[in-house]
């Protein structure tokens, strides 16, 4: 499974890159406008630090915009996949960039018919958001298990982004569900690794062989 992180704090986006386990980025514009800064000059350090697809959402609501702006973005470097909302006019906007050959993300799905309707719309990779799911007692990895099963029977190539991903757990189920990318904060990429007992066992055997050297 492809691991990306989601966020647009490219201090930690340096951090998680320099353990060269870092597959892509997504950022959305509440990531975005969290850092104040402009758009595509952050986009271009982003794709310096991390060579793999990097998520650009677009902010216009119509499809004639949502192309004109996805094709600006995919001008600014070779990496960025176009994000679009799915509903009518994303999908209509993913059609078009798709067959220009731009890369779309098609976001915010919440259900197996939206993600049907996004891979047939030719979309590179659908975002269901399952943490946004399990907020209102829903069962978000539910979700990924369709999509995953749909795209499975009639062969789609869309892929399987999971996002709002908010603990390991998550993590663990979506590798299990056989979703091909999950994105994380870093917060949850940084937790992935740790395990008490891995500190404990280490700790026992620098003891023991500091032991050994004084004997
Ligand atoms: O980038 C989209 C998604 O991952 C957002 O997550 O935590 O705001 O639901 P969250």
């Amino acid at each position: 499974m492809q691991i990306y992180l989601d966020t647009a704090n490219v201090k930690e986006i340096q951090e998680g890159a320099n353990l060269g386990l870092i597959d892509g980025v997504t950022t959305n514009p509440s990531l975005v406008a969290k850092e104040g800064r402009s758009f595509k000059e952050m986009l271009l350090e982003i794709c310096k630090m991390v060579d793999g697809p990097i998520s650009a959402e677009v902010v216009g609501v119509e499809s004639e915009a949502m192309i004109k702006e996805g094709r600006d973005l995919a001008k600014v470097h070779k990496n960025i996949v176009v994000k679009v909302p799915l509903i009518p006019e994303g999908l209509r906007a993913t059609k078009k960039l798709a067959a220009e050959g731009i890369r779309v993300n098609v976001t915010l799905c919440f259900s197996p018919t939206q993600a049907l309707l996004a891979a047939k719309a030719g979309a590179w990779c659908v975002s269901p958001f399952i943490g946004r799911l399990d907020d209102v007692s829903s069962d978000g990895m539910a979700l990924i298990r369709q999509i995953v099963t749909i795209y499975k029977n009639y062969d789609y190539k869309t892929q399987v982004l999971v996002a709002s991903v908010r603990h390991p757990q998550h993590v663990v189920e979506a590798a299990l569900a056989g979703g091909h990318i999950c994105t994380m904060p870093y917060a949850v990429f940084q937790q992935l690794v740790k395990h008490p007992l891995t500190d404990i066992g280490l700790k026992k055997f620098l003891a023991d062989w500091d032991a050994m050297g004084k004997k």
